[in-house]
């Protein structure tokens, strides 16, 4: 495999919610295969800086695949092709010398697009709000066996919290469906006992806020956790549907 890349990249580039987008095309030559997407993206900004061009915003922060900051579209598909994997830990041994690259931003209505690769994921955090507290006491740290909880309960909740609300799953929705994040949320909570007391408040609120912010029903094509970087099962909506319809009643 050779070591460098010769790349025709296609961005799109938007100055603004309000402006109109349209792809820019770069080249780039002898790209390392063994830096990040974003790495890459940084080398063309640099350059793009020596030209007096404006340089592409694209949202990153740890860069260790654990924030959920990053994430644009990569050829159609949210993260890029490698599963379970953010744009921040995809390298580019995974792409051929002379490949063409369109990369565009989440489309989806509740994401506003704030410039270039830039959405306003704030929805995310009105849905997280909505969810409120856990009864939990505070004070002098609780005995850990206070609660015993087995080892596969905690497993369990633990995959759920895994969402780093990266939003690659309303992306790759055709309906824009946000059931996958708001379930895992309300999931990491509810599969506990300290989340149980609030459930049925919690499940009732976030569903609501997530109506509300714009996003579509859950469309069954299970394209979200398909892109997801952390794997997070479907399985998170069927308990969500679950524990709302069980509130209603
Ligand atoms: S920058 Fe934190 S997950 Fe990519």
């Amino acid at each position: 495999m050779a070591d460098k890349l010769n790349l025709q990249l296609q961005v799109w580039r938007q100055d603004s919610s309000e402006a109109t987008g349209e792809f820019h095309y770069y080249s780039m030559k002898d790209v390392p295969v063994d830096i990040s997407f974003l790495e890459m993206l940084d080398i063309l900004n640099e350059d793009l800086t020596k030209d007096g061009i404006m340089p592409i915003s694209f949202d990153s922060d740890c860069r260790e695949g654990i924030c959920g900051t990053c994430g644009f579209v990569i050829n159609g598909i949210a993260h890029g092709p490698e599963k379970k994997t953010t744009v921040c830990q995809l390298h580019m041994r995974h792409f051929k010398d002379g490949d063409t690259l369109v990369i565009e931003p989440f489309r989806a209505t509740p994401f506003k697009i704030v410039r270039d690769l830039v959405v306003d994921r704030s929805s995310f955090d009105r849905i997280i709000q909505a969810g409120g507290f856990i009864s939990a006491n505070t004070g002098n740290a609780p005995d850990a066996n206070s609660i015993l909880i087995s080892k596969d309960q905690v497993e369990d909740a633990f995959d759920s919290a895994a969402c780093i609300g990266c939003g690659a799953c309303v992306a790759s929705c055709p309906n824009a469906s946000g059931a996958l994040f708001t379930s895992a949320k309300i999931s990491h909570l509810s599969k506990l006992p300290q989340g149980k007391v609030e459930a049925s408040e919690r499940v009732t609120n976030m569903v609501k806020t997530m109506d509300s912010e714009g996003f579509g029903s859950c469309s069954n094509h299970a394209e979200c956790e398909a892109v997801c970087p952390k794997g997070i099962s479907i399985s998170n909506i069927a308990l969500m549907r679950k524990s709302l319809l069980k509130s209603i009643i």
